[in-house]
């Protein structure tokens, strides 16, 4: 299903890999160490000798920790260049195989053969989410799970943002054009901008439904006392969720 949009797409995320992977450490950067890692991890069910696809995995550092772990990891990225990275930061005893693919196309992947597919920030990205759903749910085994994070659909809209005072302050947390689905820019703060893709809440949630997939938990992370004390900027988090996380089941 490779069109103009995907390959432009994959284009901008070949171009920003390098920086995006700089921001990168163990746990990923500060927002997903605090907020999405931590989340992730707790939803999956158990890890040691599971067979567990990274869909979108990026440089790879959630598949290094589920290898970590003991799990046995397929990792999927259609960028070449994030690939390249995420196996120059892998030891070569980890138990991850590394795939350049298209999500909405996992044909080289046999039906029924995960028993958990995780994916961290990388479903808002897709060009096609009902494509990419199919194919999460056909390479599930019967009653697997499907976790994955992505942009809160509700606050992070093409023009939200922090509206500030002349200090700096945050006024309030200001979205726009909720209902207005279609392709963004995302910029990161660099100059480099890959593409995403705004789809309100109710096109997830119909989109996961006639998918066949059932909805197990919904977690819109905050910052916890202990690590607003810590990374006290955080509070601005407690105003507006960025991030939304799904666990959703495959039918047994
Ligand atoms: C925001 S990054 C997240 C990477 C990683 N999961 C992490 O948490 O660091 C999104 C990733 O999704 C990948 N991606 C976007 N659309 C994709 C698609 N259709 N098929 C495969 N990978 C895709 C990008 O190349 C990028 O590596």
């Amino acid at each position: 299903m490779t069109n103009e949009v995907t390959r432009e797409s994959k284009r901008r995320w070949d171009l920003f890999a390098e920086d995006y992977a700089k921001r990168t450490s163990k746990f990923g950067d500060l927002h997903k160490e605090v907020l999405l890692t931590p989340t992730i991890l707790s939803l999956l069910e158990g890890v040691e000798g599971q067979k567990i696809l990274d869909a979108g995995c990026g440089e790879g550092y959630f598949s290094r920790l589920l290898a970590e772990k003991g799990a046995y990891v397929t990792a999927v990225d259609f960028s070449a260049r994030m690939l390249d990275i995420a196996r120059e930061r892998t030891s070569n005893d980890a138990a991850i195989d590394y795939r350049q693919a298209d999500l909405e196309d996992l044909n080289e992947l046999e039906s029924s053969l995960f028993d958990q597919v995780m994916s961290n920030m990388a479903i808002q990205d897709v060009v096609h989410l009902d494509a990419v759903l199919g194919e999460v749910h056909r390479v599930l085994k019967p009653g697997g799970t499907f976790i994955f994070s992505i942009l809160h659909p509700c606050f992070v809209t093409p023009e939200s943002g922090w509206h500030r005072d002349e200090q700096g302050n945050g006024l309030h947390w200001k979205t726009d054009h909720y209902f207005e689905e279609g392709q963004f820019e995302q910029r990161f703060g660099t100059k480099e901008k890959v593409f995403g893709f705004h789809r309100t809440l109710t096109t997830y949630i119909n989109a996961l439904f006639s998918t066949g997939f059932t909805l197990e938990t919904l977690i819109e992370p905050a910052p916890s006392e202990e690590n607003l004390e810590k990374y006290p900027d955080f509070k601005e988090d407690l105003r507006a969720p960025d991030f939304m996380i799904l666990k959703v089941r495959k039918a047994y």
